[in-house]
């Protein structure tokens, strides 16, 4: 039975994180997730380490614009290896180089965003999907300490998560290389459903892109409940801005995934476009007991 926080508590941890070393899976602006066969646990990253992921993200954006030929959008597509080491040269140079130089009103602002967001959303999901098929398993045990492959070699945790078959992002990318590209339809309309079934309990995320879902069994679940909100200005406030965006699929960073189906993109466009609307939103939110106005 799920606890006061949301979480299943137990009594001990699950025997495969102690028993294993656990490896790194995969990463975000603020965690880093490690696995053992069946459980994630989360490690929160450091406020430095965070700062210079957005930074670096400045700078790619910035290499993007200024550099021909993508350059910047090839490094940020790069597997994650490369992009830590970077992380580390810039997290060097912020160490060296003084504050008021990369401490930039704006990125004190992405970075504010980052944890309001992420401190409200879980405090939401915990309130409102714990139990769903929304969202994967999470329980809590006293705190136990696990090894990890690699730096910083153990980490001590107090909760877990069900570890899902794959994120989306991936299970898109790989049905696509092997051309099953009726699955990739599948799992696109699939990923819309799971949106408006959180609609249906009040909930919107502002942070929707495919890294943060993932696949349990044949649904989507969502992974990172950091960017879920319950109110309805910041829905209408992000449905403005999506409207001008005439290609959702590249929008989602589908494009090349697509490009030798432009009739699942446009498919997809369309579905999007006549899904994601204040009006159609609004529909499902309604349905939602105690939905905010
Ligand atoms: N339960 C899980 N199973 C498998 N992978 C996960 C799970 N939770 C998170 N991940 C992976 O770890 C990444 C980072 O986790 P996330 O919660 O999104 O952190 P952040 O807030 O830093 O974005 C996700 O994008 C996803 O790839
Ligand atoms: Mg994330």
């Amino acid at each position: 039975m799920a606890g006061l926080n949301g979480y299943t508590p137990i009594s001990t941890a699950p025997e495969e994180l102690t028993t294993t070393r656990l490896y790194r899976l995969g990463e975000g602006v603020g965690k880093v997730v490690y696995a053992s066969d069946h459980w994630v646990v989360k490690r929160e990253r450091s406020p430095t380490e965070v700062i210079a992921i957005i930074v670096l993200w400045k700078l790619l954006r910035k290499a993007e614009s200024i550099l021909p030929g993508g350059f910047g959008k090839r490094l940020m597509e790069r597997p994650s290896r490369q992009i830590r080491f970077l992380r580390v040269l810039v997290q060097g140079c912020m160490a060296v180089v003084p504050k008021s130089v990369w401490f930039t009103a704006h990125i004190a602002d992405v970075w504010k965003v980052y944890y309001k967001r992420d401190v409200r959303g879980q405090r939401l999901a915990n309130a409102i999907l714990t139990g769903t098929s929304l969202v994967p398993e999470r329980v809590t045990f006293p705190p136990t300490r696990v090894r990890l492959r690699g730096w910083p070699g153990w980490l001590t945790v107090s909760e877990a998560t069900e570890r899902v078959e794959d994120t989306l992002d991936r299970r898109l990318n790989e049905l696509a290389r092997l051309g099953r590209f009726e699955e990739v339809e599948e799992w696109l309309n699939r990923f819309l459903h799971l949106r408006q079934s959180g609609w249906q309990h009040g909930l919107f995320s502002l942070d929707a892109h495919l890294k943060n879902f993932g696949i349990c069994g044949n649904h989507v679940v969502l992974l990172d409940t950091g960017g879920l909100t319950n109110r309805w200005s910041e829905v209408e406030e992000r449905l403005a801005k999506e409207r001008s965006t005439s290609k959702p699929h590249v929008q989602l960073g589908l494009s090349s995934m697509l490009a030798a189906r432009p009739d699942i993109a446009e498919r997809f466009d369309q579905q999007w476009k006549a899904n994601v609307t204040p009006a159609t939103v609004r529909h499902h939110w309604n349905k939602a007991p105690g939905a905010s106005a």
